[in-house]
Protein backbone atom coordinates (compact mmCIF):
# COMPACT_ATOMS: atom_id res chain seq x y z
CA UNK A 1 0.00 0.00 0.00
CA UNK A 2 1.44 3.24 -0.99
CA UNK A 3 1.64 6.04 2.04
CA UNK A 4 1.19 10.15 1.92
CA UNK A 5 5.45 10.66 1.74
CA UNK A 6 6.04 14.36 2.79
CA UNK A 7 8.45 16.03 0.35
CA UNK A 8 11.05 17.74 2.61
CA UNK A 9 13.18 20.84 2.11
CA UNK A 10 16.81 20.90 3.11
CA UNK A 11 16.80 23.93 4.86
CA UNK A 12 16.00 23.86 8.60
CA UNK A 13 15.20 20.85 11.09
CA UNK A 14 13.34 17.50 9.62
CA UNK A 15 11.08 17.68 12.50
CA UNK A 16 9.97 21.08 11.19
CA UNK A 17 10.22 20.03 7.44
CA UNK A 18 7.88 17.23 8.15
CA UNK A 19 5.24 19.15 9.55
CA UNK A 20 5.79 22.40 7.05
CA UNK A 21 5.64 19.58 4.50
CA UNK A 22 1.84 18.12 6.35
CA UNK A 23 0.56 21.90 6.73
CA UNK A 24 1.44 22.50 2.39
CA UNK A 25 -0.32 19.44 1.87
CA UNK A 26 -3.43 19.86 4.09
CA UNK A 27 -3.67 23.87 2.19
CA UNK A 28 -3.04 22.13 -1.28
CA UNK A 29 -5.85 19.42 -0.34
CA UNK A 30 -3.28 16.51 -1.12
CA UNK A 31 -4.03 15.65 2.27
CA UNK A 32 -7.56 15.60 2.74
CA UNK A 33 -9.97 16.10 6.01
CA UNK A 34 -10.17 13.34 7.96
CA UNK A 35 -7.62 11.74 6.26
CA UNK A 36 -4.92 9.46 8.39
CA UNK A 37 -1.45 10.34 8.39
CA UNK A 38 0.78 7.25 8.00
CA UNK A 39 1.79 5.20 10.91
CA UNK A 40 5.01 6.85 12.47
CA UNK A 41 7.35 4.03 12.37
CA UNK A 42 6.71 3.49 8.56
CA UNK A 43 6.86 7.77 7.73
CA UNK A 44 10.28 7.18 9.96
CA UNK A 45 11.69 4.21 7.80
CA UNK A 46 10.76 5.33 4.54
CA UNK A 47 12.34 9.07 5.06
CA UNK A 48 15.18 7.32 7.00
CA UNK A 49 15.00 9.32 10.24
CA UNK A 50 14.33 8.48 13.47
CA UNK A 51 10.56 7.72 15.00
CA UNK A 52 11.29 10.42 17.31
CA UNK A 53 11.99 13.18 14.67
CA UNK A 54 8.26 12.19 13.21
CA UNK A 55 6.88 11.99 16.70
CA UNK A 56 7.65 15.78 17.25
CA UNK A 57 6.20 16.49 13.39
CA UNK A 58 3.25 15.59 14.24
CA UNK A 59 3.15 16.90 17.60
CA UNK A 60 4.20 20.35 15.86
CA UNK A 61 1.64 20.27 13.54
CA UNK A 62 -0.74 19.13 15.89
CA UNK A 63 0.42 22.19 17.69
CA UNK A 64 -0.31 24.31 14.58
CA UNK A 65 -4.10 23.13 14.31
CA UNK A 66 -3.37 20.99 11.18
CA UNK A 67 -4.00 17.94 12.59
CA UNK A 68 -5.68 15.67 15.71
CA UNK A 69 -3.86 12.86 17.23
CA UNK A 70 -6.32 9.74 18.24
CA UNK A 71 -4.93 7.78 21.54
CA UNK A 72 -4.54 4.23 20.21
CA UNK A 73 -6.01 5.07 16.37
CA UNK A 74 -3.41 7.56 14.87
CA UNK A 75 -2.91 11.01 13.71
CA UNK A 76 -5.58 12.74 11.10
CA UNK A 77 -6.01 15.92 9.29
CA UNK A 78 -8.51 17.90 11.24
CA UNK A 79 -11.94 18.40 10.18
CA UNK A 80 -13.29 21.35 11.20
CA UNK A 81 -11.55 24.17 8.96
CA UNK A 82 -7.96 22.97 9.52
CA UNK A 83 -7.27 26.11 7.64
CA UNK A 84 -8.44 29.02 9.43
CA UNK A 85 -7.86 27.17 13.00
CA UNK A 86 -4.34 26.40 11.66
CA UNK A 87 -3.78 30.12 10.69
CA UNK A 88 -4.95 30.86 14.20
CA UNK A 89 -2.75 28.89 15.50
CA UNK A 90 0.77 29.28 13.41
CA UNK A 91 0.18 33.21 14.04
CA UNK A 92 0.60 32.22 17.41
CA UNK A 93 3.40 29.90 17.01
CA UNK A 94 6.27 32.44 17.70
CA UNK A 95 5.54 31.66 21.45
CA UNK A 96 8.11 28.75 22.77
CA UNK A 97 5.38 25.74 23.07
CA UNK A 98 3.44 25.49 26.15
CA UNK A 99 3.02 29.46 26.71
CA UNK A 100 0.72 32.11 26.23
CA UNK A 101 0.99 34.83 24.63
CA UNK A 102 -1.39 37.14 26.18
CA UNK A 103 -0.56 40.91 24.44
CA UNK A 104 -3.46 40.09 22.02
CA UNK A 105 -7.06 38.74 22.52
CA UNK A 106 -8.04 36.87 19.39
CA UNK A 107 -11.64 35.93 18.74
CA UNK A 108 -11.72 31.82 17.89
CA UNK A 109 -11.80 31.29 14.50
CA UNK A 110 -14.61 31.09 12.56
CA UNK A 111 -15.37 28.97 8.98
CA UNK A 112 -19.15 30.59 8.63
CA UNK A 113 -17.64 34.14 9.37
CA UNK A 114 -14.91 33.68 6.98
CA UNK A 115 -17.07 32.34 4.48
CA UNK A 116 -19.52 35.74 5.00
CA UNK A 117 -16.46 38.06 4.77
CA UNK A 118 -15.90 36.06 1.44
CA UNK A 119 -19.39 36.73 0.23
CA UNK A 120 -19.49 40.27 1.00
CA UNK A 121 -15.84 41.37 -0.22
CA UNK A 122 -16.87 39.13 -3.58
CA UNK A 123 -20.29 41.55 -3.73
CA UNK A 124 -18.06 44.87 -3.17
CA UNK A 125 -16.18 43.72 -5.76
CA UNK A 126 -18.47 42.98 -8.29
CA UNK A 127 -20.24 46.69 -8.00
CA UNK A 128 -18.22 49.63 -9.51
CA UNK A 129 -20.02 51.82 -7.54
CA UNK A 130 -19.77 50.33 -4.13
CA UNK A 131 -16.24 49.45 -5.01
CA UNK A 132 -15.07 53.32 -5.73
CA UNK A 133 -16.91 54.11 -3.12
CA UNK A 134 -15.09 51.89 -0.82
CA UNK A 135 -11.87 52.94 -1.94
CA UNK A 136 -11.86 56.62 -2.37
CA UNK A 137 -10.80 59.45 0.20
CA UNK A 138 -13.47 59.81 2.74
CA UNK A 139 -14.79 62.23 5.38
CA UNK A 140 -12.84 61.99 8.34
CA UNK A 141 -15.76 60.97 10.71
CA UNK A 142 -16.75 58.65 8.15
CA UNK A 143 -19.39 58.44 5.71
CA UNK A 144 -23.12 58.40 7.28
CA UNK A 145 -23.98 54.96 5.95
CA UNK A 146 -20.81 53.46 7.82
CA UNK A 147 -21.16 55.60 11.57
CA UNK A 148 -25.05 54.49 11.37
CA UNK A 149 -23.76 50.50 10.62
CA UNK A 150 -21.64 51.08 13.12
CA UNK A 151 -23.78 52.87 15.99
CA UNK A 152 -26.25 50.29 15.60
CA UNK A 153 -24.15 47.41 15.48
CA UNK A 154 -22.78 48.81 18.99
CA UNK A 155 -26.08 49.21 20.17
CA UNK A 156 -27.08 45.67 19.22
CA UNK A 157 -24.29 44.82 21.14
CA UNK A 158 -25.15 46.50 24.17
CA UNK A 159 -23.48 50.03 23.97
CA UNK A 160 -26.09 52.09 22.89
CA UNK A 161 -24.77 55.09 21.03
CA UNK A 162 -26.03 57.68 18.50
CA UNK A 163 -24.20 57.69 14.55
CA UNK A 164 -23.85 61.01 14.77
CA UNK A 165 -21.53 61.14 17.91
CA UNK A 166 -19.39 58.81 16.22
CA UNK A 167 -15.71 59.02 14.73
CA UNK A 168 -14.94 56.15 12.30
CA UNK A 169 -11.25 54.73 13.35
CA UNK A 170 -9.10 52.31 11.77
CA UNK A 171 -9.46 49.93 14.81
CA UNK A 172 -8.86 50.46 18.41
CA UNK A 173 -5.70 51.07 18.60
CA UNK A 174 -6.19 54.16 16.29
CA UNK A 175 -8.94 55.37 18.56
CA UNK A 176 -6.67 55.24 21.48
CA UNK A 177 -3.41 57.01 19.83
CA UNK A 178 -5.93 59.32 18.82
CA UNK A 179 -7.18 60.25 22.07
CA UNK A 180 -4.02 60.31 24.25
CA UNK A 181 -2.64 62.56 20.82
CA UNK A 182 -5.30 64.75 21.96
CA UNK A 183 -5.95 65.29 25.18
CA UNK A 184 -2.54 64.97 26.68
CA UNK A 185 0.91 66.92 26.34
CA UNK A 186 4.08 64.81 26.00
CA UNK A 187 5.55 64.34 29.45
CA UNK A 188 1.80 64.25 31.15
CA UNK A 189 0.77 61.49 33.05
CA UNK A 190 -1.92 59.25 32.49
CA UNK A 191 -3.26 56.51 34.73
CA UNK A 192 -4.13 52.33 34.28
CA UNK A 193 -4.18 49.27 35.50
CA UNK A 194 -0.75 47.84 36.96
CA UNK A 195 -1.92 45.15 34.20
CA UNK A 196 -3.08 46.74 31.42
CA UNK A 197 -2.96 46.52 27.33
CA UNK A 198 0.30 46.60 25.60
CA UNK A 199 -1.10 48.53 23.13
CA UNK A 200 -2.05 51.57 25.68
CA UNK A 201 1.54 51.31 26.33
CA UNK A 202 2.94 51.63 23.25
CA UNK A 203 0.57 54.22 22.38
CA UNK A 204 1.42 56.29 25.24
CA UNK A 205 5.31 55.84 24.72
CA UNK A 206 4.84 57.30 21.11
CA UNK A 207 2.79 60.41 22.50
CA UNK A 208 5.71 60.90 25.45
CA UNK A 209 3.29 60.59 28.23
CA UNK A 210 4.32 58.84 31.47
CA UNK A 211 2.03 55.70 32.27
CA UNK A 212 0.98 55.49 36.54
CA UNK A 213 -0.08 51.48 37.40
CA UNK A 214 -2.81 51.83 39.44
CA UNK A 215 -2.99 48.07 41.68
CA UNK A 216 -5.95 46.42 41.10
CA UNK A 217 -7.45 43.34 42.43
CA UNK A 218 -10.16 40.99 41.30
CA UNK A 219 -12.95 43.32 40.63
CA UNK A 220 -10.44 45.67 38.76
CA UNK A 221 -9.00 48.78 39.30
CA UNK A 222 -8.53 49.68 42.96
CA UNK A 223 -10.49 53.08 43.36
CA UNK A 224 -8.92 54.16 46.72
CA UNK A 225 -5.69 53.84 45.41
CA UNK A 226 -6.79 55.53 42.26
CA UNK A 227 -7.96 58.34 44.50
CA UNK A 228 -4.53 58.28 46.47
CA UNK A 229 -2.31 58.50 43.04
CA UNK A 230 -5.00 61.75 41.73
CA UNK A 231 -4.18 63.72 45.15
CA UNK A 232 -0.36 62.91 45.04
CA UNK A 233 0.04 62.96 40.70
CA UNK A 234 -3.01 64.15 39.44
CA UNK A 235 -3.07 62.11 35.86
CA UNK A 236 -4.81 64.03 32.66
CA UNK A 237 -6.81 60.50 31.53
CA UNK A 238 -7.19 57.34 33.29
CA UNK A 239 -7.52 54.41 30.48
CA UNK A 240 -9.38 51.45 31.21
CA UNK A 241 -11.16 48.42 30.12
CA UNK A 242 -14.04 47.98 32.62
CA UNK A 243 -15.95 45.21 30.58
CA UNK A 244 -12.89 42.26 30.42
CA UNK A 245 -9.16 43.74 31.46
CA UNK A 246 -6.53 42.71 28.70
CA UNK A 247 -4.80 40.37 30.03
CA UNK A 248 -6.41 39.69 33.29
CA UNK A 249 -9.73 39.33 32.35
CA UNK A 250 -11.25 41.18 35.30
CA UNK A 251 -14.50 43.58 35.37
CA UNK A 252 -14.36 46.88 36.57
CA UNK A 253 -17.27 46.19 39.46
CA UNK A 254 -19.85 48.53 38.98
CA UNK A 255 -19.94 50.43 42.39
CA UNK A 256 -16.18 50.97 41.19
CA UNK A 257 -17.84 52.60 37.44
CA UNK A 258 -19.37 55.21 39.74
CA UNK A 259 -16.23 55.60 42.05
CA UNK A 260 -14.48 56.02 38.78
CA UNK A 261 -17.38 58.19 37.27
CA UNK A 262 -16.70 60.26 40.49
CA UNK A 263 -13.06 60.81 41.43
CA UNK A 264 -13.04 61.97 37.54
CA UNK A 265 -15.08 65.11 38.27
CA UNK A 266 -13.52 65.80 41.43
CA UNK A 267 -9.69 65.45 40.05
CA UNK A 268 -10.95 66.50 36.72
CA UNK A 269 -9.52 63.73 34.31
CA UNK A 270 -10.77 62.33 31.46
CA UNK A 271 -11.60 58.93 30.89
CA UNK A 272 -10.82 56.85 28.09
CA UNK A 273 -12.75 53.70 27.82
CA UNK A 274 -11.73 51.14 25.62
CA UNK A 275 -14.80 49.04 24.50
CA UNK A 276 -12.86 46.50 22.52
CA UNK A 277 -13.11 43.43 23.76
CA UNK A 278 -16.70 41.68 23.35
CA UNK A 279 -18.61 40.64 25.76
CA UNK A 280 -22.78 39.22 25.31
CA UNK A 281 -25.02 42.44 26.41
CA UNK A 282 -25.55 40.33 29.46
CA UNK A 283 -22.33 40.07 31.27
CA UNK A 284 -21.28 43.39 30.05
CA UNK A 285 -21.28 46.52 32.96
CA UNK A 286 -22.66 50.23 32.73
CA UNK A 287 -20.49 51.96 30.14
CA UNK A 288 -18.96 54.32 31.49
CA UNK A 289 -19.91 56.61 28.61
CA UNK A 290 -22.99 56.66 29.94
CA UNK A 291 -21.59 57.04 33.76
CA UNK A 292 -19.51 60.73 32.49
CA UNK A 293 -20.77 61.33 29.39
CA UNK A 294 -18.82 64.80 29.60
CA UNK A 295 -15.70 63.52 30.03
CA UNK A 296 -15.49 59.85 29.04
CA UNK A 297 -14.26 58.51 25.24
CA UNK A 298 -15.14 54.99 24.31
CA UNK A 299 -13.29 53.18 21.89
CA UNK A 300 -14.51 50.22 20.34
CA UNK A 301 -13.34 48.08 17.41
CA UNK A 302 -15.03 45.57 15.10
CA UNK A 303 -11.76 43.55 15.65
CA UNK A 304 -13.50 40.63 18.07
CA UNK A 305 -16.42 40.45 16.54
CA UNK A 306 -15.58 40.37 12.78
CA UNK A 307 -12.27 40.53 11.58
CA UNK A 308 -8.95 42.46 13.24
CA UNK A 309 -7.52 43.20 10.01
CA UNK A 310 -10.38 45.36 8.52
CA UNK A 311 -9.06 47.81 10.99
CA UNK A 312 -12.27 49.38 11.86
CA UNK A 313 -13.61 51.45 14.88
CA UNK A 314 -15.08 54.18 16.19
CA UNK A 315 -14.74 56.35 19.18
CA UNK A 316 -17.27 58.21 21.01
CA UNK A 317 -16.17 61.15 22.30
CA UNK A 318 -18.39 64.68 24.11
CA UNK A 319 -18.54 67.69 22.18
CA UNK A 320 -15.64 69.98 23.24
CA UNK A 321 -11.94 69.70 23.12
CA UNK A 322 -11.85 66.34 23.19
CA UNK A 323 -14.00 66.12 20.19
CA UNK A 324 -11.25 68.82 18.21
CA UNK A 325 -11.21 66.34 15.38
CA UNK A 326 -15.34 66.95 14.88
CA UNK A 327 -14.98 69.84 12.94
CA UNK A 328 -16.82 70.15 10.27
CA UNK A 329 -16.17 69.24 6.66
CA UNK A 330 -15.20 72.38 4.37
CA UNK A 331 -18.32 72.54 1.97
CA UNK A 332 -15.66 73.34 -0.95
CA UNK A 333 -14.16 69.65 -0.75
CA UNK A 334 -15.94 67.99 -3.54
CA UNK A 335 -15.03 64.35 -2.39
CA UNK A 336 -16.31 65.01 1.14
CA UNK A 337 -19.92 63.22 1.17
CA UNK A 338 -21.68 63.47 4.09
C1 LIG B 1 -7.99 45.73 25.06
C2 LIG B 1 -7.65 46.01 23.63
N1 LIG B 1 -7.78 47.26 23.17
C3 LIG B 1 -7.50 47.56 21.90
C4 LIG B 1 -7.07 46.60 21.01
C5 LIG B 1 -6.75 47.00 19.61
O1 LIG B 1 -7.85 46.88 18.80
P1 LIG B 1 -7.69 46.92 17.21
O2 LIG B 1 -7.13 45.61 16.81
O3 LIG B 1 -9.05 47.18 16.67
O4 LIG B 1 -6.74 48.05 16.91
C6 LIG B 1 -6.91 45.27 21.45
C7 LIG B 1 -6.45 44.23 20.54
O5 LIG B 1 -6.13 43.15 20.90
C8 LIG B 1 -7.22 44.98 22.79
O6 LIG B 1 -7.09 43.74 23.28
Amino acid sequence: MTIWLPSLSSQGTRYRSIAEAIADAVRRGELAPGQKLPPQRRLADRLGVTIGTVTRAYAEAERQGWVVARVGSGTYVREEDAGSSAAFLAGRSDAAAGTFDLSLSLPPPHPLRAQALGRVLAEIATDDAVLQRAVEYQSERGVPAHREQLAAWMTALGMPVEAEALLVTQGGQHGISLVLQTLARPGERIAADVLTYPGLIGAARQAHLKVLGVPMDEHGMDMQALGRLCAQQPPRLVYVTPDQNNPTGRLLGEDRREQLAQLARRHDFWILEDGVQYLPEAERGTPLYRLAPERTLFAFSTAKVLAGGLRIGALVAPPGPANAWAKPCAPRAGWCRR
